[in-house]
């Protein structure tokens, strides 16, 4: 029988169908290309080294071939990047590492520079109490006690599988077979030679003018790591290494003695841990301030819907730079190293802290920094530091930073041991109110003392999902680590971005003061700047600069990583 009301459902049924199927095959193509047009750092099935170097990462990832772990890759990188990347690689610096383990274990190593034991809390100032220019920065009295060595003996003691020759040797190799200079770094050579030859002379290996394509042997390096895998720690600290050290920085003027070296000593902290939503952040303590300061603007911008809002949109740049204003306007006034001064880290980090902290801010215009503090202003520098992630086969994580401070640090280069020595104790501030190479202004809390260690920003972070490794990252950048760091997180876990891609996104920085928002050049759009100069924002676009030198890895839910190796730097990432 025909009934012509059935056909007619029938038919209506049919074309709903086919529509429904249209919509979603339509709605499969949009999201497909999206998919597909995604941009991937480098996958590794089971584990991965990201540096600032190629040959860097290349070495840590040869110590995981051969069955060492993340710890034993972590000494392989560093003293890796102290001979391929000496802007900012070291032995005559110092670090911080964050670990988890594949267990689930955590924790943080602070193998930071320090105060040698004649440093007193003026030695800056001249007699009328003024600052004395260069003299924090350049030179002898720059440098702090180093710890990058006692770093690795650190960690090589307690997590380290294999033995410390057998870690050094690809290294010695390298410093011997030499490396091959990139344009990047024959532009920053060439920066920085003048100052380099003023501070040492011109005889000194980086006196040479080096072109991209020149291959650097450091032989003089070579034999110090030879001794070192010798000899061990004492080597540096007690021995002939650290002899030559405390003659040659004597001779310059310096005050770091035997006994500072003797004394000098590294600390396992308990890391900063921090809950965003589905993440936990497990991220540096004091003396670095970038855990803190990290954990600070995460819990200040959680009420507010970001991925609504968009990536690097009005509304997101706003509640950033809001959070990111009052974070740094309380690690000017309570951090410094905690073996030295009391630190309300729970009070700091608490919710009802926090939620007061963002009472005063609205969408309609700038809160300005004078009406949380006073200060100066001053000029930023660029990306000195430097941060390496690694992954193991094992399931172990580590984020590691080092530093010589500056580019080249106090720019002294000890030729008979083959390094650059840190201008690390401009990280304290040398008076109140006056601002360090970042920027940043520091009080009573990260004054010079004997023995006591500088504040940093500097925020190696690992992030877990749902209890499991996510995320593994860190950047250089002085006072602009913590927001790069922030914005890489922010990036993956609320704008839906690779690893890859949350590195190459724009960044933008604000510090407190001076009071404006630093923006990376040519790459925010000028109608979103003028609504934020509307609202009363200080925009600076104009100093030329990258913001952060990321350098992560992500763990994807098919358990492979990926890895975000920086594109503002020659970075590189390897894995298997
Ligand atoms: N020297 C840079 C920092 O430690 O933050």
């Amino acid at each position: 029988m025909n009934y012509p009301i059935l056909s007619f459902y029938k038919t209506l049924f049919k074309r709903a169908f086919i529509l429904l199927f249209i919509i979603t095959s339509s709605c499969k193509t949009q999201e497909q290309p999206r998919e597909a047009e995604k941009e991937r750092g480098l996958i590794a099935q089971k584990a991965m080294v990201v540096s600032a170097r190629e040959e860097a990462s290349q070495i840590g990832l040869s110590i995981l071939k051969k069955g060492g772990n993340a710890f034993d890759a972590m000494v392989a990188t560093e003293m890796s990047l102290a001979v391929s990347y000496p802007f900012a690689g070291n032995l005559g610096g110092g670090g911080f590492m964050v670990y988890r383990k594949s267990d689930g274990e955590s924790g943080s190593l602070d193998y930071r520079e320090k105060a040698p034991l004649k440093a007193s809390k003026d030695m800056y100032l001249d007699e009328e109490g003024n600052v004395i220019p260069d003299k924090s920065t350049f030179g002898a009295m720059a440098v702090g006690v180093p710890g990058t060595v006692a770093g690795i003996f650190a960690v090589h003691e307690k997590f380290g599988s294999l033995p410390m020759k057998e870690i050094l040797q690809p290294v010695i190799a390298l410093a011997n077979r030499g490396v091959v200079v990139t344009k990047k770094q024959a532009e920053t050579l060439a920066k920085y030679r003048e100052k380099i030859i003023k501070a040492n002379n011109k005889d000194i290996l980086f006196a040479k003018e080096f072109k991209a394509g020149d291959t650097i042997k450091n032989i003089a390096l070579a034999r110090t790591l030879q001794r070192i895998a010798e000899n061990g720690r004492k080597e540096f600290y007690q021995g002939e290494t650290g002899k030559m050290l405390v003659d040659y920085l004597s001779e310059k003027g310096g005050i770091i003695s035997m006994e500072d070296l003797a004394q000098y000593k590294t600390f396992w902290r308990d890391p900063i841990k921090v809950e965003y939503k589905d993440l936990d952040i497990i991220s540096m303590p004091p003396p670095s301030s970038g855990g803190i300061v990290l954990g600070q603007i995460l819990k200040m911008a959680e009420p507010y819907p970001l991925k609504d809002y968009g990536h690097n949109s009005l509304k997101t740049i706003q509640v950033l730079t809001e959070a990111e204003r009052r974070a740094y306007a309380d690690r000017s006034f309570y951090l410094g190293d905690p073996d030295y001064v009391n630190i309300p880290t729970d009070t700091l980090l608490s919710d009802s802290y926090l939620n007061g902290r963002m009472d005063s801010f609205s969408f309609d215009k700038a809160t300005p920094s004078s009406s949380l503090e006073h200060g100066e202003i001053a000029g930023y520098e660029s990306n000195e530091t430097t941060h390496y992630s690694i992954v193991d086969q094992f399931g172990n994580a580590i984020a590691a930073t080092t530093t010589l401070n500056g580019a080249y640090g106090s720019k002294l280069y000890v030729d008979e041991l083959g390094f650059f020595l840190n201008n690390e104790m401009n990280d304290f501030s040398i008076k109140p109110g006056f601002p360090n190479m970042f920027g940043l202004i520091g009080a009573e809390a990260n004054s010079i003392e004997p023995g006591k260690k500088m504040l940093s920003s500097m925020t190696p972070t690992i992030v877990e999902k749902g209890d499991k490794l996510y995320m593994t990252l860190g950047s250089p950048g002085g006072s602009t680590i913590i927001t790069s760091v922030l914005q890489t997180i922010l990036n993956v876990s609320e704008f839906d971005m690779t690893m890859q891609e949350a590195v190459n996104a724009p960044r933008f920085h604000h510090q407190w003061l001076p009071d404006e928002i630093l923006f990376e050049p040519k790459a925010f759009d000028a109608e979103l700047l003028q609504e934020l100069k509307d609202k009363r924002y200080n925009i600076n676009e104009s100093n030329s600069r990258i913001i952060g030198k990321v350098d992560a890895i992500l763990r994807l839910p098919d358990g492979k990583l990926e890895g975000g190796a920086d594109r503002r730097g020659d970075d590189s990432a390897a894995g298997f």
